[in-house]
């Protein structure tokens, strides 16, 4: 049997929810989205004024027999403006913003700097990330405040006695300098409409006020317990040594006056005042080599943004200092090949993804670096007729080795937001600490987290960092240089060239072939936003060589005919958390947080 997912809309206001039942043994989503499913189309009036999409029409899936993610999605369709992330009081924090008529950059920075309080293992002042922006009047650009290595980086300060260390991913030597708070008073200062202190008003009142700690924090708390303790976080986080526990009113006073100094100075108060003084004492007291200097230094870029097309739908994604926006297109790229792609539960479908998402991986990672530091083949990576040659070596029936390499994945945490506004401007975002709580550091005067970036240079050329990841010379530790990441914010036009998608995802190396699968689930498999998250997931990244895939998410057919192909298969309990927004049929927005995650969807 195969579980079917289709829709039944229950509309409350003008929101869908979404519900389950029970279906003999497995559970089956019974009521996804009115406005993007094919049979409800039919009956969805246009909204005013709306755009409408021009994709086909949407098809009613078919999942293999064992596909049961923890939950079922919860689209929430509204009239407006959409904001999706991975914490309900961060995107309520953007819907908040947008009701007083900030744009859909004022509400990103809000969400970003929420998240900074109310999702802790991966909201950051102390890390990094990206931000693509397309404005309505079609004005695009990307936004680069990804950490940088500090001046007194070395290359192989992560080797001692010959062996690679951990302390490229626990302690103060871990930290790059942090990115996100110079990256998004950039991006509000030139794209928003607000001013800092009026978008980041939300966060300082959750940090004032506290929150509810729920059941997910407690346990990504439980989780990182050991990482926790070996610093100052331990006394906010895991009173008498426990995690904080489910109900508790979370206040975090040192946290609330660091984003009040920000809101009343400006970033100068980071980099250059009290703030960048209590990191550096923090690094000193915790080993790590973060100046004064550094952070004054520290500066946010803004790129042009990688452009490709895939089937007449057209991509913003992001440029290196990121590998996100050129690994996706050079995936895509491959696979237009294909006139039509195989059915999407078939072996043939996942023997072609692995494949291009293995050729483009090699690529990744030993083309790719800093292009402050090293010169990127952009051009070539993301021309079609590299990537025909490419495609042209696939073979039917057999999956190509690569050099091998085994290696352990770690936990790890990052996040995505989504972003919408009613006049059609778009952000996409994707931020990180690392590994859940970074480096473990926690900069107690301040109330936040330090970042374990540094792990994602190549600490050792050729060997793999904890994400499993094999990166060449290109990406080496060098004073300065930001490291490569694979973080994929994306937004997608449909054929007529209005505004379609907003996401992305966090998971290491699986964002860039996680995005590009809920992309593809709509393009190709003509899905419904909420089938194409709740949709089993795959990755493919060269080394090791496996074919990881989510546990029951592929049938046993497809597993017995990819093993005859020569694929080491590798079931994980989940890939990728995504969180998108896209314009359904008739001109509402939809919203979908990751199923396999916490989060919300909040529109108007
Ligand atoms: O920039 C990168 O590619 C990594 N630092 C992202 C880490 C990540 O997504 C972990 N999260 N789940």
């Amino acid at each position: 049997m195969k579980i079917r997912s289709t829709a039944s809309p229950r509309r409350s206001g003008n929101r869908v929810q979404a519900s389950f039942r029970k279906l003999g043994h497995s559970v089956m989503g019974i009521a996804l989205v009115a406005a993007v499913s094919a049979t409800a189309g039919a009956q969805a009036t246009t909204v005013a004024g709306k755009e409408r999409s021009t994709r086909p029409p949407v098809v009613d899936m078919s999942f293999p027999e064992g596909w049961a993610p923890k939950h079922v999605p919860v689209p929430v369709v509204d009239d407006h403006a959409m904001v999706v992330s991975n914490s309900r009081l961060a995107s309520a924090a953007g819907a908040e913003i947008l009701k007083k008529g900030g744009n859909a950059v004022d509400a990103a920075v809000a969400v970003g700097f929420a998240l900074e309080v109310t999702f802790p293992f991966a909201g950051n002042i102390g890390g990094g990330g990206f931000m693509v922006i397309r404005m309505a009047n079609g004005q695009a650009v990307a936004v680069d405040y990804r950490e940088t290595a500090p001046l007194a980086a070395t290359r192989d300060m992560y080797v001692e006695n010959g062996k690679l260390t951990r302390k490229s991913t626990v302690g103060g030597m871990a930290s790059g300098v942090p990115g996100s708070v110079a990256g998004m008073a950039a991006a509000l200062a030139k794209y928003g409409t607000m001013s800092l202190h009026d978008v980041m008003q939300p966060a300082i009142r959750l940090a004032t006020e506290g929150f509810v700690v729920d059941s997910a924090t407690s346990r990504s708390l439980g989780a990182s317990a050991r990482l926790i303790n070996q610093f100052d976080g331990a006394a906010v986080f895991l009173p008498d040594g426990k995690p904080l526990q489910p109900g508790t009113l979370l206040r975090q006073p040192k946290l609330a006056a660091t984003l009040r100094m920000i809101a009343d100075k400006g970033p100068s108060a980071f980099y250059n005042g009290p703030i960048a003084d209590e990191i550096v004492n923090q690094m000193h007291k915790d080993g790590g080599i973060i100046t004064k200097q550094d952070l004054a230094d520290y500066k946010p870029i803004f790129r042009e943004p990688i452009v490709g097309t895939y089937r007449g739908y057209t991509l913003y994604a992001m440029p290196p200092s990121s590998s996100g926006g050129v690994t996706m297109i050079e995936i895509l790229n491959q696979l237009e090949t294909w006139k039509k792609l195989p059915d999407f539960n078939s072996a043939e479908y996942k023997h072609i993804l692995a494949e291009t998402f293995q050729r483009a991986f090699i690529d990744r990672n030993t083309k790719l670096g800093d292009p402050a530091f090293v010169s990127n083949p952009i051009a070539m990576l993301t021309d079609k007729a590299y990537a025909q040659r490419l495609a042209s070596t696939i073979k039917p029936d057999r999956a190509t080795p690569p050099p091998a390499f085994s290696v352990a994945a770690e936990a790890m945490h990052t996040t995505h937001y989504s972003v919408v506004d009613a006049s059609g401007n778009a952000v996409s975002t994707t931020t990180t600490l690392n590994s859940g709580f970074g480096s473990g550091v926690y900069v107690a005067e301040g109330g936040f987290f330090m970042n374990d970036e540094m792990d994602d240079f190549a600490s050792e050329p050729g060997k793999p960092n904890q994400f499993g990841l094999v990166q060449g010379e290109i990406n080496a530790i060098q004073p300065g240089k930001r490291m490569l990441s694979a973080m994929s914010p994306t937004i997608v036009l449909d054929p007529s060239g209005k505004l379609m998608m907003v996401i992305g995802a966090a998971g290491g190396p699986t964002i860039i072939t996680g995005v590009a699968q809920v992309i593809l689930n709509v393009i190709d498999q003509h899905m419904s936003l909420a089938d194409a998250m709740y949709a089993p997931r795959m990755h493919d990244q060269a080394w090791p060589d496996e074919l990881t895939y989510e546990a029951g998410g592929f049938s046993r057919s497809a597993m017995d005919s990819l093993t005859a192909m020569g694929y080491k298969l590798h079931p994980v309990n989940a890939l990728t958390n995504v969180n998108a927004l896209m314009r359904a049929p008739d001109g509402h927005w939809v919203g979908v947080y990751e199923p396999r995650s916490t989060g919300a969807a909040v529109g108007y």
